[in-house]
């Protein structure tokens, strides 16, 4: 992370906020009873989940006299309780409960949220209108994550997913070998990228086969599966890029397996299936991790080039510039590659 500017200073360009799903949390990190905060666009948000297990995105400042609920909030069977009056919010936002008398009319503001394959989503979009399309088919709504990493980056969702066509970095950043195996298909707010690779996993354990490609859904959320051959394992993956602020991005990668779900013969058997498909998540992590390092040296420095000069091999590159514009509004994005 550089820290010589602020994030957003320096000659970038701005780069607007992209409407689309956005990681906030892995389900286990909000379990019932708990109150998390997170920044996403700028703003603070609370996540809860109550005692029956409805979870919530809100305004993180309470519309009474602007406490932040979560600097002290508590859930409170289906309650959220504001630290400063003891304001108790209900599941639609409503103030129910005043310690004084009647609750006024105040409302919580909400968040369009989706839990799945156990990892947690808010919607953002350019109105109020609810969310046009659903994220891809997800490899956690099969399968469970087993590992995961994050860190934050100085760079926008849109410049991360971009490396997933851009091929020709792969050999150079990451002495990966990257075949584009079919042209990018365009479904709406879906991309599909076909590419093979082979990847070797950070510990011996396995050469990763990427055979399916990615499948973009939106500018924050990618995922897909990859095969280690050798132990006969699929894994699920999920990269996930949410905007945090101007030019601040947190980048979650979760590995998926399905070993909970697997019919062993015995219990012994289930136990190592499921230590080893643990140790396979674990390492394939590392291994994306250390790929998302090398990432962000380039990352963490770069501009947004509104018209990059690209060579016929790179076409796939002005092919997501063009599918990624409909995240906009009309004329907001700086993009002018054609
Ligand atoms: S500020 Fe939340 S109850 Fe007063
Ligand atoms: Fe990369």
């Amino acid at each position: 992370m550089r820290t010589d500017l602020a994030v957003g200073e320096g000659d970038r360009v701005p780069l607007p906020y992209p409407s689309g799903w956005f990681c906030l949390a892995l389900s286990r990190e909000v379990p019932a009873g708990a109150v998390v905060n997170r920044r996403f666009m700028g703003r603070d948000l609370v996540l809860y989940r109550t005692g029956g297990g409805v979870l919530r995105v809100v305004d993180a400042h309470c519309p009474h006299l602007g406490a932040h609920l979560g600097a002290g909030g508590v859930v409170e069977g289906e309650h959220l309780v504001c630290p400063f009056h003891r304001f108790a919010f209900d599941v639609e936002g409503s103030c129910a409960k005043a310690p004084g008398g009647a609750p006024p009319r105040a409302t919580l503001a909400q968040y369009t949220v989706r839990e799945r394959g156990k990892i947690i989503y808010v919607w953002h979009g350019h109105d109020a209108a609810p969310p046009a399309w659903e994220p891809s088919e997800l490899p956690g709504d099969r399968f469970a994550p087993a590992a995961s990493w994050s860190t934050l980056l100085a760079s926008h969702p849109q410049e991360v997913m971009e490396s997933f066509v851009d091929y020709q970095h792969q050999p150079i950043v990451h002495n990966v070998a990257l075949r584009e195996v079919a042209p990018l298909v365009d479904e709406g707010p879906l991309l599909r990228i076909s590419f093979g690779a082979d990847i070797r996993l950070s510990v011996r354990l396995a050469t990763i086969k990427v055979e399916q490609g990615v499948v973009l859904s939106g500018p924050g959320l990618a995922s897909g599966e990859v095969t280690l051959h050798q132990v006969g394992m699929v894994l699920g993956v999920v990269l996930t890029a949410t905007p945090v602020g101007p030019w601040q991005t947190r980048l979650r990668v979760v590995v998926m397996t399905d070993a909970a779900s697997r019919a062993e013969p015995s219990r012994l058997r289930k136990a190592a299936s499921m230590s080893l498909s643990t140790v396979a998540g674990q390492a394939l992590v590392q291994t994306i991790a250390h790929q998302m390092r090398q990432d962000a040296r380039i990352w963490n420095w770069k501009r947004y080039e509104p018209d990059p000069r690209l060579t016929p091999e790179e076409s796939a590159i002005g092919h997501y510039r063009r599918w990624v514009r409909q995240f906009y509004p009309p004329d907001t994005l700086p993009s002018e590659t054609s």
